[in-house]
């Protein structure tokens, strides 16, 4: 009954070998990637757009120097923070990060031994640089919250300072203001067991790690944000439709994450003048997410999801990770002033659709219009 969803939370998992597990999760390896979503093996439809990835150069016309932004979520350059962080980048805006702990090594190696150099690029040619990484754990507030065997586990031996308030306070210490802060991090130890079998203690981490981390940030954070500051997360469409495999509570965290998009953005829009926002991004294969979900003879689950995107949505071209860095950038600029509270897809349209014109249930019917 829940075949698939052993590929799709294969996919969520990720190859972890801890105690954590993601949803659209983080590698534990990192090196120089190819994060771009592969071409659709389905053939595009006569009406299909085949255009290339967005040449749009938003940076010319955002101005973002002198602004900061911390970007929570950034362990590697596959994931969509490292695209959000170069997108803010290159409208010349300062990019600090927060690194799990349990992955902060393996990223301030590859940092310093260039490994992403490649995917650092600029529009200008220079490479971004990430002014400093904070370890952050984000299902930690304050010191007292954190467990004596987090605290001597190897993977965050001889750190501290990594709980939501510390960051706060350290970024506070380094840069008195802030502009912008981007969530783009989820975590569900459950991911791959359906709803139906996920426990109570699966479904609170994942609610804890990917929905109130958010919630707890922007706490933090609001009162060292500068008046017209944005704050912004990512989602995903299992929120509000049925995606079988994407478990463990998951489904219920994103929904929690959207329905507080629009209720901080009442409560921060009023108390701080910040705005919130929250992107439902599409299938992005990223390293980590292909490296997981193959079963022999198969395609890995992104290749199914970026397939069906591409069967299934009203645009049928390859989404990009830049494609999410730039709505990212738009509405972390001025340029959205007045925007907020506001869920933005950015999936090629795939969320606007109720049926799945692929389905063999309509073989011999012509489904797209001519
Ligand atoms: N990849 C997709 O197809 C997709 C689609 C829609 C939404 N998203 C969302 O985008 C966001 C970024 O995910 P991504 O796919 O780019 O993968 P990613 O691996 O780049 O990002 C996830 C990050 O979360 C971090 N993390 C996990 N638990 C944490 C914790 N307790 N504290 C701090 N950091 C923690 C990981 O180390 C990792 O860096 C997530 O919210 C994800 O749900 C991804």
């Amino acid at each position: 009954m829940f075949r698939f969803s052993s590929i799709i939370g294969a996919f969520a998992a990720m190859a972890l070998a801890t105690s954590s597990v993601s949803a659209f999760a983080p590698a534990m390896d990192v090196g120089r990637t190819t994060f771009r979503a592969s071409r659709a093996v389905a053939a595009p439809s006569k009406s299909a757009v085949r255009s290339n990835k967005t040449e749009l150069n938003m940076a010319a016309t955002i101005d973002l120097k002198g602004k900061v932004a911390f970007i929570a979520g950034v362990a590697d350059s596959t994931g969509y923070g490292w695209a959000i962080a170069k997108a803010l980048a290159n409208a010349g805006c300062t990019i600090i990060v927060g690194t799990w702990p349990p992955v902060l090594k393996i990223f301030e190696r590859g940092l310093t031994k260039g490994n992403f150099d490649e995917d650092s690029i600029l529009e200008d040619g220079s490479k971004m640089k990430i002014e400093k990484v904070y370890p952050l754990d984000a299902v930690f507030d304050s010191p007292e919250d954190v467990p004596e065997e987090i605290k001597t586990n190897k993977r965050y031996a001889g750190l501290d300072g990594y709980t939501i308030e510390e960051v706060a306070k350290a970024i506070e210490a380094d840069y008195g203001k802030i502009d912008i802060v981007v969530h783009s991090l989820a975590n569900g130890p459950e991911v791959t067991k359906p709803l139906l079998e996920t426990t109570r203690k699966g479904y609170l981490a994942a609610s804890s790690a990917s929905a109130y981390s958010a919630v707890s940030l922007l706490q933090k954070l609001g009162p060292i944000m500068n008046e017209g500051g944005s704050f912004l997360s990512l989602t995903y469409i299992a929120s509000e439709k049925v995606i079988p495999g994407y478990g463990g509570g998951m489904s219920s965290a994103k929904a929690q994450l959207e329905s507080d998009t629009r209720t901080l953005a009442f409560e921060a829009g009023r108390k701080y003048g910040l705005r919130v926002n929250t992107i439902s991004a599409g299938p992005l294969k990223s390293r980590a997410a292909s490296a997981i979900g193959k079963e022999p003879g198969q395609k890995t689950f992104i290749e199914y999801a970026i397939d069906y995107s591409n069967a299934n949505a009203p645009l049928a071209q390859d989404l990009y990770s830049e494609d999410v860095g730039n709505t990212a950038l738009f509405l972390n600029s001025p340029l959205a002033r007045t925007v907020t509270g506001v869920t933005m897809y950015v999936d090629n349209g795939l969320h606007a659709m109720g049926m799945a014109i692929d389905s063999k249930s309509f073989e011999g019917r012509p489904m797209v219009p001519e």
